[in-house]
C-alpha cells in the first residue's frame, strides 16, 4: 500500500481511506495504485462483500495531486496509473460506498460518479474545475453527468466549475444521504454493513442488471476523454493554470 491510502477490511467491508491529510488527500500517482490494486484484492476476496472509501480529517480528496500533473505532463506514460485506476473503478463488481466530509475536487468529484451509494455530510461540496485548469472531464464523468442531470446542468457544473454544495447535489441526485458535519463516515459504514449482508449473489447480478447497459459507453468515454485529457495536460493553458495554482500566495 501507499502511506497515504489505508485499508481495513471489518464485517465484510473493505475500507480504504485517502489518508494525506496535509495535502487536502490529493492523489499521487503511488495512491492510484495503491488504490487500484486494493480494488484488484478485493474482487478476488469473498472475504470482501462491500468496498467503502472515504478520506482522513476534514476532506474526502482535492483531487489529483497537481505537482503531479506537471509531472506526468513531461512524461505522458505516468498516466497509466490513473487510466488504471479509472479501468478497474468503473468495472468494479462489488457495491461501492464512499463517505464524503468536505472537499470533493477533480477525481475526488468524479469517482462518485461510480460509487452505488454516497453519503455526505452537510458540509460536503463537489467542484469539478477541469475546464479552469485548462483540462477536459475525466472519469467518463462527460458522459454520466448529463445523463444524470441534464446537458445545461451539466455544462454548469463540468464547465464552468462552479462548487456543487451538498444540498444541490443531494437534489441533483449525487448524494443518496446527507447528514451532520463529521458524520459522513459513519452513516457510510452503516450503509456498507447492510449493503454486506445481503446475498452476495444477488448484490452482485443486481448490480451488473444496474449498469450493464451503460459499460461499453462508459468505457468508450473513458477513452476518448483519456486521450484529450492527456494532450490538455502539455497544453499552455493547463501549464498556465498548474503554475497559478503551485505559486499562489495563501
Ligand atoms: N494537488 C497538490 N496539492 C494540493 C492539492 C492538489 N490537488 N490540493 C491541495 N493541495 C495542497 C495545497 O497546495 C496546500 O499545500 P501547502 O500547505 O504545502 O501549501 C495544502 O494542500 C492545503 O491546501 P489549501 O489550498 O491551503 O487548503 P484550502 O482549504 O484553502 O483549499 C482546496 C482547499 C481543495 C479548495 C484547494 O487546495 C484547491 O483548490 N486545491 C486544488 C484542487 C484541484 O484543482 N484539484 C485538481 C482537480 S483536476
Amino acid at each position: 500500500m501507499s502511506d497515504f491510502v489505508t485499508e481495513s477490511i471489518e464485517s465484510g467491508v473493505q475500507i480504504l481511506c485517502l489518508d494525506r491529510v496535509e495535502k487536502k488527500n490529493a492523489i499521487t500517482l503511488d495512491m492510484y495504485q495503491a488504490l487500484t490494486n486494493a480494488l484488484r484484492r478485493a474482487e478476488l476476496n469473498p472475504e470482501v462483500k462491500v468496498t467503502l472509501m472515504h478520506g482522513a480529517g476534514n476532506d474526502f480528496s482535492s483531487g489529483n495531486d497537481i505537482n503531479e500533473f506537471v509531472q506526468i505532463a513531461q512524461t505522458p506514460e505516468k498516466m497509466e496509473a490513473i487510466m488504471a485506476f479509472l479501468q478497474v473503478l468503473t468495472s468494479y463488481k462489488k457495491p461501492l460506498v464512499a463517505g464524503v466530509e468536505g472537499r470533493a475536487v477533480g477525481v475526488g468529484a468524479t469517482m462518485l460518479l461510480h460509487c452505488d451509494l454516497v453519503l455526505a455530510s452537510r458540509g460536503a461540496r463537489l467542484q469539478f474545475p477541469f475546464v479552469q485548469l485548462g483540462l477536459v472531464p475525466e472519469a467518463a464523468s462527460s458522459h454520466l453527468l448529463p445523463q444524470l442531470v441534464g446537458h445545461q446542468k451539466a455544462f454548469e457544473i463540468l464547465v464552468l466549475g462552479d462548487v456543487v454544495d451538498a444540498t444541490q447535489a443531494y437534489e441533483l441526485g449525487l448524494i443518496n444521504h446527507l447528514c451532520e458535519e463529521g458524520e459522513a463516515y459513519k452513516m457510510a459504514l452503516f450503509y456498507a454493513e447492510k449493503t454486506a449482508a445481503l446475498p452476495v449473489e444477488a448484490v452482485a447480478l443486481s448490480k451488473d442488471l444496474l449498469k450493464y447497459r451503460a459499460q461499453d459507453d462508459v468505457q468508450m468515454a473513458l477513452m476518448r476523454e483519456g486521450r484529450i485529457f492527456k494532450d490538455r495536460l502539455r497544453s499552455t493553458e493547463a501549464h498556465q493554470a498548474f503554475t497559478a495554482f503551485l505559486s499562489r500566495n495563501k
